[in-house]
């Protein structure tokens, strides 16, 4: 039997806003993203996951969908998405698009009608609405539970005829209720739509949090791990994902889903990866651990376990569309200065290097830092808005890409258009154009890993793995000829045996520098 494509994948997460800008509205889009698919083959990653591109206010950057079954004119056409599939295959590369289905936008036309319908009528069935709680005052009235919602404030909305409806994410956002056949059964129409159209799989939002306890106890009083309870991982939501793999499997081709589950407990992600289930899960262990090679270990031996039983890959994250990028996350304030980006490169080479695949976030291949200073006026987040800035939220990753020329928009949009986010006055020196020649640059350090990675895999790398000795401040593993050796102190380490292969900064010697990393091979 042949591997299936997505376990040894390296999958290059498109943030379509911010990708590419074909029609100077500001704004990336699918022909933007069709027109750079040569970046992507250079660079060397196997598949795109596009984030929601559907019709959307974009009051969450599109985890707000107002039709699930057509493109945002601002993104394009239906004809571009056909265009785009067709083109990405061209290139080698598949496609993943987002599913959204916890939530749809509060213009769905489910979610209008909804609120033109009576309480207790069959509009109104499609979401969660209930009666509020008495209140401490005289005709005050509480929501029906303390469920806060994930952007900050309670997950409950009043309506003026007294009703509730529940939203974990904005109030924009207004979750469906999956006890609800006639959702499911939308759903699979969904994602055939899709399907249909060429994609080669699915990245679920909330995978978790579709199917909610009907009881809609409140979470006070529970202990940390009960609190996900009443909300996350609830035994029915399986059942949606074994319907799921169903009309998966009846395609041809190998259609695959990865679920965004966040879990407290390893055998709570297994139950996911059943063999009748979803494929694969986003195992953001990565993504949470600070820069230390006993931590980076940890996670990786945890996370190696916890799909073991399972029988799926694993996968691996460092950035994504909602985290501050991990070039910034390594920064040393107090230390080296620009100590940043060689711990970045290093951890490309730690990120690879494992079994499994890997979810690079557009950008890290420039070595983007989060831009943490954007004007107020401009951050779009509804986390930053609920908060009223009390949270800076995550545009800061979310800049748009620079691509060439030497001010903003960087190439990413025609001259003189402004993208949707100020780009920063330094990032000339990391337009893909101006590190495209430089066999120095991050773009060359990855399109060269990547090059690497491929025969490796190509000439047969176990999936097992077998961990080496190593000094306290470094990690050492082995996967049959390959060696990968990561030191996060700031001090050289003695290398173990092999003949190096890669390494993010010149060895001395036997010696592996500090906060540098190296793929060696032994015979
Ligand atoms: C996870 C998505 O990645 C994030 O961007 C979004 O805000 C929430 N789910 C809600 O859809």
């Amino acid at each position: 039997m042949t591997t299936p494509w997505w376990r040894n994948a390296v999958v290059y997460e498109i943030y379509v806003r911010s990708f590419a800008d074909s029609d100077g509205d500001g704004e990336g889009d699918l022909q933007g993203i069709r027109s750079r698919l040569g970046h992507l083959r250079d660079l060397g990653v196997d598949a795109l996951w596009l984030t929601p591109f559907y019709t959307s206010p974009l009051a969450d950057g599109g985890y707000d969908v107002a039709d699930y079954r057509d493109v945002d004119p601002r993104f394009g056409t239906l004809d571009d998405f056909d265009a785009l599939v067709a083109d990405a295959h061209d290139h080698g590369l598949r496609v993943i698009v987002d599913i959204v289905p916890n939530h749809t936008s509060d213009r769905h036309p489910w979610f209008r009608q909804a609120l033109a319908a009576p309480s207790g009528s069959r509009e109104r069935a499609r979401y969660i609405f209930r009666p509020g709680k008495p209140g401490q005052g005289p005709g005050e009235e509480d929501p029906p539970n303390d469920w806060p919602s994930a952007f900050g404030g309670p997950a409950w909305t009043r309506l003026p005829d007294g009703e509730w409806y529940l939203h974990l994410y904005a109030t924009e956002q207004p979750d469906l209720n999956w006890r609800n056949p006639e959702v499911r059964h939308e759903f699979e129409e969904i994602l055939r739509f899709w399907l249909d159209r060429g994609v080669d799989g699915f990245r679920i939002d909330v995978a978790a949090g579709l199917v909610k306890d009907e009881s809609f106890g409140d979470l006070a009083g529970r202990s940390r791990r009960a609190a996900n309870g009443p909300i996350y991982s609830r035994p029915e939501v399986h059942e949606i994902y074994r319907a799921w793999r169903r009309i998966l499997n009846g395609y041809e081709g190998e259609r695959m889903a990865i679920g965004e589950v966040w879990t407290d407990g390893p055998e709570d992600l297994a139950l996911y990866l059943r063999p009748d289930e979803l494929h694969q899960v986003f195992q953001f262990d990565l993504q949470l651990a600070p820069w230390s090679a006993a931590a980076f270990q940890d996670v990786a031996k945890a996370a190696i376990k916890a799909v073991e039983p399972t029988g799926a890959a694993p996968t691996w994250v460092l950035s994504s569309h909602d985290s501050v990028r991990h070039l910034t996350r390594y920064e040393q304030p107090e230390g080296i200065p620009g100590v940043e980006l060689a711990r970045a490169r290093a951890a490309l080479l730690l990120l690879l290097a494992l079994p499994g695949s890997a979810y690079l976030y557009q950008g890290e291949e420039l070595g983007l830092p989060e831009v943490v200073d954007l004007p107020d006026d401009a951050r779009q987040d509804p986390i930053w808005k609920r908060s009223d800035g009390g949270q800076i939220g995550r545009d800061g990753c979310r800049v748009p890409l620079p691509w060439s020329g030497k001010a903003e928009p960087y190439g990413f949009s025609p001259k003189g258009v402004r993208p949707w986010l100020p780009m920063p006055a330094e990032w000339a020196s990391l337009t893909v154009e101006a590190q495209e020649g430089d066999p120095a640059s991050t773009l060359s350090f990855y399109r060269e890993a990547l090059a690497l990675r491929r025969r490796l895999l190509a000439e047969g790398l176990p999936e097992d793995l077998e961990w080496l000795d190593s000094p306290e401040t470094a990690l050492f593993f082995r996967r049959g000829p390959l060696t990968c050796a990561l030191n996060c102190g700031d001090n050289p380490v003695r290398l173990p045996a092999g003949r190096p292969l890669l390494t993010t900064i010149p060895l001395y010697g036997d010696l592996l520098p500090g906060n540098a990393a190296t793929w060696l091979t032994t015979p």
